[in-house]
């Protein structure tokens, strides 16, 4: 081919290659996204990097993170700082770090992990135990609904060489579970006792941040009773992605060739870990006025005779409206049919730093109108709440499939 001919084959590739894909409306596509974000009580992971963010993560460093990426190794020497551990990885995903810290931690099966029923590493990553690990989950019910206790633990553990049973090398607890706080105390009962039994302890701690936000315990505090601790930057905190992961120099060694292993070393990452240090400069110093907007809703939703299934702890409270004779659909259509809508699905509703106030006040006017519609049509509410003040451990979605972020 002669040189012309190739380059305008070359240019007609060229422009089948070529996109644009900011619109020309992207802008005002933006600032309306952003209002729904503010409207949407669907969960924290919604949240928008600002242009604040932006405008800090575009000074960040530009190396390959495979090799060395000077700002992500900044924010991993942080974290791991923070929480008292001697080492940090950056990953893409917050269920990539559970998965990559269970497969660090386990060798050799049988094997099995002990986690609370709801929680995430049991729930919502696929089975990534069985798959990644070939671990066996014994997945247990808090017997007081709120936590696993020492006792919860002792009881389902499997420890010994009975061939029948798959011993438990890892209990993975969850800080916060479904914006629960989990007692401290508890959490060092039942480390001291792993400990005792050679089994190691990981935290989920995409939301630890509340956590350290509300009770005003150090990161530090929180994570020591755990071999390794993964904490999101991409929830509560509202950087658009990554999860650090934490733990021993040795763990982390091997993490990092694990998340190789796993397809999840990224390369020029700086912008992202820029975005978190962001998030953690100037968001997480706001959580606790996310936590009193959850209680105001909460607070609220009492006030309408809505009964709690799970209290505002920190940026989530679950709720039934059966005792008003609405259900979650009715509710949700609802509030997307409004003038300006609002998004809630099923009975979890999350608060997050881009939550407004007015928000809030208008999904509490929408269910105050929609159960005085009830009532003005003969709906009689029955005096006793049906769960007697003991929470539901199960929430429930409104018409859609099971999903949980
Ligand atoms: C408690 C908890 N752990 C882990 C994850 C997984 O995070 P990611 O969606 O980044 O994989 C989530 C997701 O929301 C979560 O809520």
């Amino acid at each position: 081919m002669d040189s012309q001919v190739l380059n305008e084959a070359r240019s007609r590739i060229a422009d089948d290659v070529r996109i644009d894909i900011i619109g020309k409306t992207q802008h005002t596509d933006n600032d309306r996204a952003r209002l729904e974000i503010s409207r949407s009580f669907v969960s924290d992971t919604i949240t928008a990097p600002s242009r604040e963010m932006y405008a800090y993560a575009i000074n960040a460093s530009l190396g390959d993170d495979v090799y060395h990426e000077p700002t992500t190794a900044a924010l991993e020497a942080h974290v791991a700082r923070l929480t008292g551990k001697e080492a940090g990885l950056f990953l893409p995903s917050g269920a990539m770090s559970n998965q990559i810290a269970l497969r660090t931690h386990l060798k050799q099966p049988p094997y099995s992990v002990l986690c609370d029923h709801r929680s995430h590493i049991y729930k919502y990553e696929a089975g990534g135990a069985a798959f990644h690990s070939g671990a066996a989950t014994i997945a247990t019910i808090p017997s007081n609904r709120h936590h696993l206790t020492l006792k919860d633990v002792k009881e389902h553990v499997v420890i010994g060489s009975d061939v029948h049973f798959a011993p438990t090398e890892v209990i993975a607890l969850e800080n916060t579970l479904n914006g629960t706080i989990f007692p401290q105390d508890e959490i060092l009962a039942i480390s001291g006792f792993a400990q005792s039994q050679g089994m190691k302890m990981h935290l989920d701690g995409a939301r630890i941040w509340h956590v350290a936000a509300e009770t005003a315990t150090p990161l530090k505090d929180l994570c020591e009773p755990f071999d390794s601790v993964s904490l999101c930057f991409s929830k509560g905190l509202g950087a658009p992605v990554g999860s650090c992961l934490v733990g021993s120099r040795e763990f982390i060694q091997k993490a990092r060739w694990l998340r190789k292993l796993f397809g999840g070393g990224m390369r020029q990452t700086g912008i992202l870990s820029a975005s978190a240090a962001y998030a953690l400069s100037f968001n997480f110093p706001r959580l606790p006025e996310v936590h009193a907007l959850a209680r105001k809703l909460e607070a609220g939703l009492r006030g309408i005779g809505v009964e709690i299934t799970s209290e505002a702890e920190t940026c989530m409270v679950f709720f039934d409206p059966s005792r008003l004779g609405l259900d979650f659909s009715e509710i949700s259509e609802s509030a997307a049919s409004l003038e300006n809508p609002i998004k809630v699905y099923g009975s979890r509703l999350v608060v997050h730093i881009q939550t407004t106030p007015e928000a809030v006040d208008d999904l509490l006017s929408l269910i105050k109108k929609l159960a005085d519609e009830k009532a003005a049509a003969g709906f009689v509410p029955p005096s006793k709440p049906e769960t007697n003040g003991v929470p539901k451990d199960v929430y429930v979605r409104a018409g859609v499939k099971p999903g949980k972020s």
